[in-house]
């Protein structure tokens, strides 16, 4: 185990960002990281620019920001490049996504122009509703991942970047389970030989980023890095991972309502969520098989934090359903709904809507941030695999195999918190409060 205070090198030099993905989020992430540095604009939704951390006792007056506190690369410090089926640069990509608003792009045109997309290792099988024309040919999966570190190590060389992260914003692929090929790395490694058809295009990206020693976080549902092949190549490389599917609007209530539900006892028969958006991930997302990955992640939020096990009377009878619908009039301005049937002292029925009229990448782009500055601190402190302590940004956190994930999102926080003070060697705080009255 990683022992408290432990030595962090320091965040010197460039820190590459490589987002395989260069749509709504991934624009929306490099462009608010442009503005941010020129002053046009404020990292808001972003822990690692505008959060504190209390350390010792509440008396103590100790609560200096996070990016104080432990060593992070800083926005200036931060180089870009992507992978995409289509070749528009970041600054028409950024146009086509149409988060941000014209007016805003054009003032830093002609740094998003400079960004131009890498041709993907992209397979229709995976990914239904897109065709893009910029697309690696190759011989077998290992030749593709071996052209991934061929541009991964040109990048670094290039643009003199000292250190790496990827985090994946690339579409939504199709809903699979690990197969006899994601066993173990050998298994994995014979696979990619044989350009086995179960290996994703995302797990390829995976391997080449975790082969070049670089951290890896995972936006979307696909398994992608939740393999143990991948994982043991994690370990095997001392680099640090984290996933799955960013948490950004309607999860992100979810798991706020229901641990206060729990905690008050109060039941819940019934929760039904919809969406509708009408972005590129939103057309992706009407194809049943990659919606289905979106659901299961979904999902399993409710049946974690409600424990129906432990509580059958409160939530054993809980039905949920999740739905995505594509809406192209809406764009990026997604709109969630949720109806959630409650019930009280002697079982009298109640109801809250919820309605979130929130927008995606808004939302998602300063979790694109935070991971790509948190990952690279865990390398410098030489933390390896799996990064429960980040389960605060995803939908469907990693963990270690067989242990279930926490998804209330204040006892993520916490945990995000503890892991930066036991890295620090503070005193991890466990809100007890007694000897405030000693
Ligand atoms: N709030 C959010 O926006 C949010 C929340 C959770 C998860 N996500 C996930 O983040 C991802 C990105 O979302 P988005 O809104 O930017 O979607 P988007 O459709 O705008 O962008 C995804 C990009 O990935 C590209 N792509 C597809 N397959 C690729 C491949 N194999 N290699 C490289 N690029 C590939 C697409 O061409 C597209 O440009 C999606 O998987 C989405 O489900 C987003």
């Amino acid at each position: 185990m990683l022992k408290a205070g432990a030595d962090i090198k320091p965040a010197r030099g460039k820190l590459g960002v490589l987002l395989p993905g260069l749509g709504a989020v991934s624009t929306t992430f490099v462009a608010g990281v442009l503005a941010v540095r020129r002053g046009l604009g404020r990292p808001i939704g972003s822990l690692t620019q505008m959060g504190t951390i209390r350390l010792g006792k509440r008396t103590d007056n100790r609560t200096p920001r996070i990016a104080d506190f432990v060593p992070l690369a800083t926005l200036s410090d931060l180089e870009f490049a992507a992978w995409d089926p289509f070749p528009d640069d970041a600054y028409a990509a950024a146009r086509k996504a149409a988060v941000l608003e014209a007016g805003q792009l054009e003032t830093i045109r002609a740094e998003l122009e400079q960004i131009r997309p890498m041709p993907a290792v992209f397979e229709r099988e995976f990914v239904r509703r897109l065709d893009g024309p910029h697309v690696k040919q190759g011989k077998s999966k290992r030749d593709l991942a071996e052209q991934l570190v061929g541009d991964i190590e040109l990048f670094r060389t290039e643009r003199k970047v000292d250190r790496l992260v990827m985090v994946w914003c690339g579409s939504t692929e199709v809903y699979r389970t690990p197969e006899a090929v994601h066993a173990d790395l050998r298994s994995f490694e014979a696979g990619l030989d044989r350009s086995d058809p179960a290996i994703a295009p995302s797990q390829i990206y995976a391997y080449a980023a975790l082969q070049a020693g670089c951290p890896f976080a995972n936006g979307a549902p696909n398994l992608t890095v939740d393999v143990p092949a991948l994982r043991e190549l994690a370990h095997e490389r001392g680099v640090p991972v984290a996933g799955k599917d960013f948490k950004t609007g309607q999860t992100l209530l979810k798991t706020v309502l229901a641990p206060a539900f729990k905690s008050r006892l109060i039941g819940v028969n019934g929760w039904f969520s919809t969406n509708i958006l009408g972005n590129r991930d939103g057309e992706v997302l009407d194809d049943p098989e990659s919606f289905r990955s979106k659901e299961v992640s979904k999902l399993g939020v409710l049946e974690h934090i409600f424990q129906p096990h432990l509580y059958p009377e409160l939530y054993g009878d809980c039905y949920h359903k999740v739905r995505i619908n594509y809406y192209p009039p809406r764009g990026d301005a997604k709109e969630a709904w949720d109806n959630i049937d409650l019930f009280g002292w002697l079982g009298y029925p109640m109801q809250l809507k919820v309605n979130f009229l929130c927008r995606d990448s808004i939302l998602a782009a300063p979790i694109v941030l935070d991971l790509a500055l948190l990952l690279d601190l865990a390398q410098r402190a030489g933390m390896a695999g799996v990064q429960e302590w980040l389960s605060f940004y995803f939908k469907s956190p990693m963990t270690a195999p067989g242990l279930y994930p926490e998804h209330d999102l204040f006892i993520q926080l916490m945990k995000l918190k503890n892991t930066l003070r036991y890295l620090r060697g503070e005193e991890l705080i466990t809100h007890l409060g007694l000897e405030y009255y000693d």
